[in-house]
């Protein structure tokens, strides 16, 4: 419910000058490890939405989609960073702000035509998310929605995922 999911979100730690000086941090390590606080993040991400299986975005995102997974009973893809997965079936590089990064996902995991809901913790310059929902659609699946936890507004990344439907619990 509200409360508990107000009581989950003031156990994300502000965390100043990491990982570099200047950036202000959000880290939801305290609030994973409330078993409160998990159970009213998990159901707040997933609650009212048709998917047949979640799309966690490494690393904190695996935690998160394991969890909503288990809760509205679907399974859950890790979508990795290179050099990690034996066998890959798809993969999507995108630009950071300083250089680029890809994101993998795994053999035999995604079937043509589900619907994923895609989950990470943070959503910043949103080029990990967007790039996420591309590489769901790019392997012939479907983006119900673009979950996470907190969205840092300043930095506009919902703009960079104008296609998908995006679900913040947390502005800041
Ligand atoms: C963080 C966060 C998101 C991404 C958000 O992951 O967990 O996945 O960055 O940033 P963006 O919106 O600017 O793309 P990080 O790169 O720290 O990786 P990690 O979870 O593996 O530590
Ligand atoms: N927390 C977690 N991941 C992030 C953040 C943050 O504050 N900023 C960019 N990625």
């Amino acid at each position: 419910d509200d409360v508990a999911l107000k009581s989950a979100v003031r156990l994300i730690r502000e965390v100043p000058d990491f990982p570099e000086p200047g950036v202000l941090f959000r880290d939801i390590s305290p609030m994973l490890a409330d078993p409160a606080a998990l159970r009213a993040i998990t159901d707040a991400l997933g609650r009212g939405l048709e998917f047949d299986v979640v799309a966690g975005v490494e690393a904190r995102g695996f935690l998160l989609g394991a969890a909503v997974a288990q809760a509205f009973g679907t399974g859950v893809i890790g979508l990795r960073k290179p050099g990690k997965l034996p066998e890959v079936a798809d993969r999507i590089s995108y630009e950071l702000e300083y250089g680029h990064a890809t994101l993998e996902l795994p053999a035999d995991t995604l079937r043509v035509g589900q619907r994923v809901l895609v989950v990470d913790d943070v959503l910043a310059t949103g080029g990990t998310l967007g790039a996420a929902c591309r590489l769901i659609r790019q392997a012939g699946a479907e983006v119900t929605a673009a979950t996470v936890v907190m969205e840092l507004t300043a930095l506009e990344g919902r703009d960079k995922i104008v296609d998908e439907h995006v679900r913040a619990l947390l502005r800041s």
